[in-house]
């Protein structure tokens, strides 16, 4: 069966008709309609990390296609606790459930898992590998903003900044954005969180034109997208911890950076979670309220991005349409 565990498998048409599968999914996102077509389908929803997102979008999206979800939260309450191996998890799961989502520390986990199954997996998240289906809400999201200001992809400005060396959903979104018409890509990341130059160069070589800077200070012109992530610190050695402590505030997108390097139709965008303790320098909370701040609707963009993936995964994305009835709540 088929997977969805990196971005590497997915064609340019691919990606569009996930993203049009998509567009079709948002009456049932937006509670105007419903279907059952999933009715009596399992998905095992496995989570070895924290996440709110990720787990409940897909949750949420399982069930508004009517079926139902098996949540398992952290190794304390699974068997690997007790030792059992990722191969014998992936098979008993395989026993009980029709499709799986998982996300784990460890990059590569999640292809292994996927390995020793005959149901499709998609990878939610695989240390600092891999989150494929964030960076199609992203890019769904891009879309849609582009739309609504009368964008086109071909030629944008696109800025991604932070820690573009653990920041997984950077290295899923660039390498889908390098799918599209040769476009301007900035990253500015503080030193030694440098998205890899493997990426980098397969980006290069699709015909876009890459730039690296260390500094948010730098003079950028005409930026179309900001992309923030947060510095992971969670990944970090104790003294990269030390010395990320006295620069993390350069690398703050603020409103005062939107009013000296953006304009008015510069859309910011932020896998979230967002840092908001004091100290943590992560997107700035006085950007709530602009418009521009796209944040929570990429959050909402989650839904019917992961409903197309499950149709496309499990094959029913012609039969929903016929399955559509009026919500009567
Ligand atoms: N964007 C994202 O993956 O969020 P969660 O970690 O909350 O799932």
């Amino acid at each position: 069966s088929s997977h969805l565990l990196s971005v590497d498998s997915l064609s340019r048409d691919h990606v569009d008709h996930l993203l049009r599968v998509a567009a079709r999914m948002e009456p049932i996102a937006q509670r105007q309609q419903v279907t059952r077509v999933l009715e009596g389908a399992v998905l095992g929803n496995l989570f070895f990390e924290a996440s709110t997102r990720t787990r409940v979008s897909f949750n949420a999206a399982f069930c508004r296609l009517g079926g139902t979800v098996c949540d398992t939260t952290g190794f304390t309450f699974s068997s690997m606790a007790k030792g059992e191996s990722l191969y014998d998890t992936s098979r008993v799961m395989s026993g009980y459930c029709d499709a799986i989502v998982m996300r784990h520390p460890e990059q590569g986990s999640v292809a292994e898992f996927a390995a020793a199954t005959h149901v499709p997996v998609i990878n939610g998240g695989d240390g600092p590998g891999e989150h494929p289906s964030q960076a199609l809400l992203d890019l769904y999201t891009i879309h849609k903003e582009f739309s609504r200001l009368g964008k086109r992809l071909e030629g944008a400005h696109i800025l991604l900044t932070g820690d573009l060396k653990y920041g997984r959903t950077v290295h899923s979104l660039i390498k889908l954005l390098s799918l599209y018409d040769p476009m301007r890509i900035t990253l500015v990341s503080p030193p030694g969180l440098e998205m890899p130059s493997h990426v980098i160069d397969l980006v290069v070589s699709r015909g876009h034109r890459v730039e690296q800077r260390d500094s948010l200070a730098s003079d950028f012109s005409d930026l179309d997208v900001v992309y923030t992530t947060r510095i992971q610190k969670e990944r970090f050695t104790d003294e990269m911890s030390e010395s990320f402590a006295g620069v993390s505030q350069d690398f703050t997108v603020d409103r005062a950076f939107l009013d000296a390097r953006c304009t008015e139709t510069t859309i910011v965008m932020h896998p979230l979670p967002r840092d908001s303790r004091p100290g943590a320098n992560d997107l700035n909370v006085d950007l709530n309220g602009d418009p521009r701040l796209a944040i929570f609707r990429q959050t909402d963009n989650g839904i019917p991005v992961r409903m197309a993936i499950f149709a496309t995964l499990l094959e029913v994305e012609d039969l929903i349409e016929k399955d559509l009835r009026p919500v009567r709540w």
